[in-house]
């Protein structure tokens, strides 16, 4: 039941005792590739940040390759011999994983899909700011974040906006993005002229909420009248070690607040609960997890379920293999569930899309590069790198 990427670490339990693991993910990527769309003289970029994912199994060892020698994502012992390793290993079982979901991951598909739409409307509604062009920036995959700030230098923008697309900040996830920005420019002088800008974090914008409450909708029409209102909204996250919880990653309250703010936009409508998927290996995450609480919820003779990804915001291979054939197809049948619908990533939907037009808009036009609550790092941080890279931004971003 768990994702093919978290099984990485599966290889060795002794191993994984040893190790903390940290969001172990999918695969990705070599050849260069930079998403962007054909606009000639952009004046400000918006840097999509998120993890990627295998557009073709071929690159599911790369991608793994990457996420496993990431120190902010995973640590591992003698990671640069051990990491490489347990790629190789994982590497048949994930692809197998992505063959049943098609051959790859949608993931990048939908990014380029989602900076098409935010930048048609931000060319409209903010037009002293543009022309405005999108650069996704993956953190494993193609197009790797080091190959689009160089094509951001290329083109010559005047502003560039570095937009997490995650909604709720985690320093395994968006934190080691900047990471990585930070880590790219300590060797390289920085593009002339750029005035430099970041979106962290937008785990309650109300658009996102009114997204996600209306993909909810969608699925809660389809069941029978007699059981809807007693139909369990399922929130699945992406869990966490708790090793990170500690430190004061504020990722797990992060989510909490967008489900709230999702249950507000539904009146409170249903029973709902925050879950989370994808642990791997022996050490204590959040939880429940999301299959354990299915069966908890099932025993205690519910048999109604409505499972929402509430932190991806595209489909990828946990929702589409872990949500959908193992959670809704395999487990429901198996524990006896009479009805489960998942439902869809915000993806393109046009509430979604003016959710991000709005958040990019409004941070054009204020007078905050950068939030406070980047600048401060995990009260329990022991990674000297996340230091280095917020005081480097604090001086980019004035
Ligand atoms: Fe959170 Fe370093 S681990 S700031």
């Amino acid at each position: 039941m768990k994702c093919p990427r978290f099984h990485v670490l599966s290889i060795g339990k002794q191993f994984m005792q040893m190790h903390n693991i940290i969001w172990p993910r999918f695969l990705s990527v070599l050849a260069p590739k930079v998403a962007t769309q054909d606009v000639k003289k952009p004046k400000t970029g918006i840097i999509m940040l998120n993890m990627g994912g295998p557009a073709t199994k071929d690159e599911v060892h790369n991608y793994l390759l990457r996420i496993m020698t990431d120190t902010d994502m995973i640590q591992l012992p003698v990671q640069s011999t051990l990491g490489p390793l347990i790629a190789k290993r994982r590497t048949p079982e994930v692809q197998k994983k992505y063959d049943e979901i098609g051959g790859g991951s949608p993931i990048l598909k939908w990014t380029e899909r989602q900076g098409e739409l935010l930048c048609q409307k931000l060319d409209e509604l903010s037009p002293e700011t543009g022309p405005h062009k999108y650069y996704v920036a993956f953190r494993y995959a193609s197009p790797l974040t080091e190959d689009t700030l160089d094509l951001i230098e290329k083109d010559g923008v005047e502003r560039a906006v570095i937009f997490s697309q995650y909604p709720q900040y985690s320093c395994a996830t968006t934190g080691s993005s900047f990471n990585a920005i930070y880590k790219y420019y300590r060797s390289r002088k920085l593009p002339a002229g750029v005035k430099w800008s970041i979106i962290d974090r937008w785990a309650t914008h109300p658009l996102l909420a009114k997204t996600v409450a209306d993909r909810i909708r969608t699925e809660l029409i389809k069941f029978p009248d007699e059981v809807k209102n007693d139909v369990i909204i399922m929130f699945s996250a992406h869990s966490l070690p708790l090793k990170a919880v500690n430190r004061g990653d504020s990722y797990p309250w992060e989510v909490g607040a967008t489900v709230q703010a999702v249950m507000e936009e539904l009146g409170y409508s249903n029973p709902y609960s925050l879950v989370w998927q994808s642990k791997v290996g022996p050490l204590p995450w959040l939880q429940p997890s999301t299959d354990e609480a299915l069966k908890g919820f099932v025993k205690q003779g519910k048999k109604n379920f409505i499972l929402v990804p509430i932190a991806f915001v595209n489909e990828h291979i946990e929702t589409l293999h872990e949500l959908d054939i193992e959670y809704c197809n395999d487990l429901a049948k198996e524990i006896g569930v009479e009805m489960i619908r998942r439902a869809a990533a915000p993806n393109d939907h046009p509430l979604f899309i003016d959710a991000l037009t709005d958040l990019v808009k409004t941070h054009l036009h204020n007078n905050q590069p950068i939030s406070p609550k980047f600048l401060t790092r995990c009260p329990h941080c022991t990674n000297a790198r996340c230091q280095q890279t917020k005081s480097w931004f604090a001086k980019l971003c004035i």
